[in-house]
């Protein structure tokens, strides 16, 4: 049975991967230092609560686990706060990696799979994105992450390390039948937003800009389920098992809504009425951002999203909501 490390495995699309990958027959061991992430997030036996930043805690767990993969979700994901405080994020986001990277190399392990984000093209130059879009990230969050696929591609021709950079747009819904979903201490995704509107956790929802060149004028982005997500970083190990290449991947189900479309969803599948907000635009959301479909993910990871219904996947997102248990 493999070794599976899951750097982050405690956070909402880290704890996601684990179940499938355990019930896909991985063996996973989670290392988080729990700062955003939670313990009962975990769904495997083998969890090490620490920080990638400590070198002695990387070589313990590489020689305690012969790790075949390593799955590094752990980051600071905020964009606002990352404009604010840029040196959290490149200090979490780049240098952490880089560490846990060094000590990949250090312990002989090759093959590597990062949580990259569609935030890495910035304000989209033509619709749908795919792969070759030029890369102009517009906050320090997307260039945290852009700075680290750079430092992948040299890393891969020098030290024969192997990676996967899977760029997601928007993770959202929660497992149907495992009791883990989205629970982020500052939340800042727009369907748990809105479902905290209807448990009363929250006044009212805001929809920033209705001015936009959009059908409705608001944002369209790609919902992806968090459950098809962790599928397609399954897929990523067999893709590096059996190759010697490294993939840049986007991750998106090629269908965009608008923040009105997500908001009448939400009153569709609860009967309830959102209580709506409107407030000016904020800086730097770009009008619309959608995956193409079909390309490479559908090609190379044979990927095939089985939330299509934007409906199904804010129904699993509402019975978290309803029945947190962290
Ligand atoms: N949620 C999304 O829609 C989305 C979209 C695109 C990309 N991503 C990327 O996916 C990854 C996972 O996102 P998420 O929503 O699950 O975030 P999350 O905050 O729920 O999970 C991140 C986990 O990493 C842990 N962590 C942070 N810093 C750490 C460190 N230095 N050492 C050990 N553990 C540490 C946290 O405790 C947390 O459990 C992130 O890298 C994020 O940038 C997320």
């Amino acid at each position: 049975m493999k070794n599976i490390l899951i750097v982050g495995g405690a956070g909402y699309i880290g704890s996601h991967a684990v179940v499938n990958l355990q019930e896909s027959g991985y063996n996973c061991i989670v290392l988080d230092n729990l700062s955003e992430g939670y313990r009962d997030a975990v769904k495997c036996d083998h969890f090490v609560q620490g920080d990638i930043n400590d070198t002695n805690v990387l070589n313990y767990v590489f020689q305690s686990y012969d790790i075949s993969t390593v799955m590094h979700f752990s980051a600071y994901i905020n964009v606002g706060e990352s404009v604010v405080d840029p040196q959290k994020y490149y200090k979490n986001n780049v240098q952490s990696t880089l560490n846990l990277l060094s000590a990949m190399v250090d312990n002989k392990v090759k093959n590597f799979i990062f949580s990259s984000t569609c935030a890495i093209f910035g304000n989209p130059q033509y619709l749908p994105l795919d792969e070759d879009h030029p890369q102009a990230p517009i906050n320090p969050y997307g260039m945290s992450k852009f700075m680290v696929e750079k430092i992948l591609e040299d890393y891969s021709k020098a030290y024969n390390l192997k990676y996967v950079a899977l760029r997601y747009f928007n993770a959202a819904g929660a497992h149907p039948t495992v009791r883990i979903g989205e629970n982020h201490r500052i939340e800042t995704h727009l369907i748990p937003l809105v479902l905290k509107t209807l448990t009363g956790e929250r006044k009212d929802i805001k929809i920033f800009g209705t001015d936009y060149d959009t059908p409705d004028g608001t944002c369209v982005r790609d919902y992806i389920h968090v459950c098809d997500l962790a599928e397609a970083h399954k897929n990523a190990i067999e893709l590096l098992d059996a190759g010697n290449e490294s993939y840049q991947i986007n991750l998106g189900t090629g269908v965009g809504h608008s923040v009105k479309e997500i908001i009448a969803a939400c009153e569709e599948v609860t009967g309830m009425r959102v209580p709506v907000v409107n407030a000016p635009r904020r800086a730097g959301d770009p009008a619309s951002l959608v995956a193409t479909s079909g390309g490479l993910a559908k090609r190379l990871l044979n990927f095939n999203p089985k939330f299509i219904d934007i409906r199904e996947t804010i129904r699993t997102a509402w019975d978290w909501e309803r029945n947190k248990e962290y």
